[in-house]
């Protein structure tokens, strides 16, 4: 039997699409094996989000083909149809596959060239992956990007927005959920541009609103979803702050399965900043929208608001950064990825001058992640001595075990290995910035 090792790179949606890919060479015969050196095919799902991602690949490309001559390689993801890529990587690749072609694998396997061109991109959606996990699963509700942002490969690479049916979504989170997973986490590029036409009205879509427009949106979609019988939580990411209704809001509030946490990249908190990153919104809507988040999403603890930043945009003074610094003071986040800003291929920002200088965004980042991480701890103070619910996803090294608080705080304590994959109630008695300890209080 030939054999296959898929190594992903880059976000939930390369996860989710190599869980498919997965799927698709079980179904043709292929069994999975962890020894890359030995593989007949080795899959690259990709990500060209920034250099580094992009020189992972070109140094894995390199090495697979030195330490096993006879396999052959896929290259798929977001750098399988970049032109300066294939050239560079031509002797490295066998197989360019734009990621909607894996519904052609077997066709493809014999006949390298062979596409489909009248596919429609969301189609490889339908295929039902081989989950990673069996207890949380990424269920992706569209695919691509119409956004621009002039820093951003994602629109290139996975070109045009496109949604998946609800009752398609519906019946996979079904499926999961009657198989006992307890995490469902809604993922695409933004979310809250979700829309689905709604295409039978016997199946089961009640709300009126819904109906009566013909199309469902991303809040009528959690409401959906969280009507589900179950006793499961459902995360969803990314938000862009320009699409977030206060219908979404309330939406979040209501849901009692829907975890709240809300993941809201900011990029900035400079207006001209954010111009010239074509984000759309002024800081001020943002702060609005964390306004109303904090107001209307309550439960026992404060709700989590979590954000991505690019440090050193072309042109950000320090003047402007310090309008970021603001920012953070103002928001008091639970958790930021903050981003040195890299040039991208093709994108509009790569033809503005990269001014600022490596030691400065260094500079930058750290500044931000200082304040992030006072605040952080401040943040997690209010969970001492609470009860909390966790859902355990391992067991560590030290033989800890280790989950996620709904607001997505990670939480460490001793327990049964048993736990792993479902919920339980921790009691907190030590808090850091970016994690909670405590002891076990009771299993569900
Ligand atoms: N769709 C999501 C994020 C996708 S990319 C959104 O709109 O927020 C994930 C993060 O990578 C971005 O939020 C951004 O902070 C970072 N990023 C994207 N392009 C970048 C670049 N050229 N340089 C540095 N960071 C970048
Ligand atoms: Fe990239 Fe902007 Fe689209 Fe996010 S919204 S994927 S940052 S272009
Ligand atoms: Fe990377 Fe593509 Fe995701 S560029 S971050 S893998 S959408």
């Amino acid at each position: 039997m030939k054999t296959y090792h898929i190594i992903t790179i880059g976000c939930q949606m390369n996860k989710s699409d190599s869980e498919r890919i997965a799927a698709c060479l079980d179904n043709i015969g292929y069994k999975k094996t962890e020894k890359r050196e030995q593989a007949d095919l080795v899959v690259l799902t990709t990500c060209g989000i920034r250099q580094s991602a992009e020189d992972r690949v070109y140094g894995l490309a390199h090495k697979i083909k030195k330490e096993n001559k006879n396999a052959k390689v896929i290259l798929t993801g977001c750098l399988s149809e970049r032109e300066d890529v294939i050239k560079r990587l031509k002797d490295k690749v066998d197989i360019w596959l734009p990621i909607n072609q894996i519904i052609n694998l077997k066709q493809i396997l014999t006949d390298f060239d062979f596409r489909n061109t009248k596919i429609n991109p969301c189609d490889y959606l339908k295929i039902k992956p081989k989950y990673t996990s069996v207890f949380s699963a990424f269920v992706p509700i569209g695919n691509g990007c119409d956004n621009f942002c002039s820093y951003c490969v994602v629109p290139y690479a996975r070109g045009h927005e496109v949604y998946r049916d609800a009752e398609e979504i519906l019946n996979e989170v079904k499926d999961l959920v009657g198989q006992g997973y307890k995490e469902i986490i809604l993922i695409a590029q933004n979310v809250n541009s979700y829309k689905s036409k709604i295409r039978n009205q016997e199946s089961g879509i009640k709300n009126q609103e819904a109906r009566e427009s013909n199309y469902i949106d991303f809040s009528h979609l959690l409401r959906l979803v969280n009507s589900i019988s179950g006793d499961f939580w459902v995360r969803f990411v990314t938000s862009h702050p320009k699409d977030i209704s206060d219908d979404l809001i309330l939406a979040i509030a209501k849901c009692e399965k829907v975890c709240k946490h809300i993941h809201l990249p900011a990029q900035a908190g400079d207006n001209d900043i954010l111009a010239s990153m074509n984000r759309k919104y002024k800081i001020e809507h943002y702060l609005e929208l964390i306004k109303k988040i904090k107001k209307n999403i309550k439960s026992e603890l404060p709700v989590a608001i979590t954000t991505d930043i690019i440090v050193g945009f072309p042109g950000e003074t320090k003047e402007q950064f310090g309008n970021t610094v603001k920012l953070f003071e103002k928001v008091k986040y639970d958790m930021a990825y903050i981003a040195r800003y890299s040039p991208r291929y093709g994108t509009a920002a790569e033809k503005m001058k990269d001014d600022v200088t490596a030691h400065e965004k260094r500079k930058r980042e750290e500044k931000l992640m200082k304040i992030l991480k006072k605040i952080a701890l401040e943040n997690n103070q209010k969970y001492l001595g609470k009860v909390v619910k966790v859902l355990i996803e391992g067991q560590n090294k030290k033989g800890f075990l280790f989950g996620k608080t709904e607001t997505n705080k990670i939480v460490k304590f001793s327990g049964d290995k048993d736990f792993v994959g479902k919920f339980v109630d921790v009691k907190i008695e030590k808090v850091e910035e970016f994690g909670l300890s405590g002891v076990f209080k009771k299993n569900y």
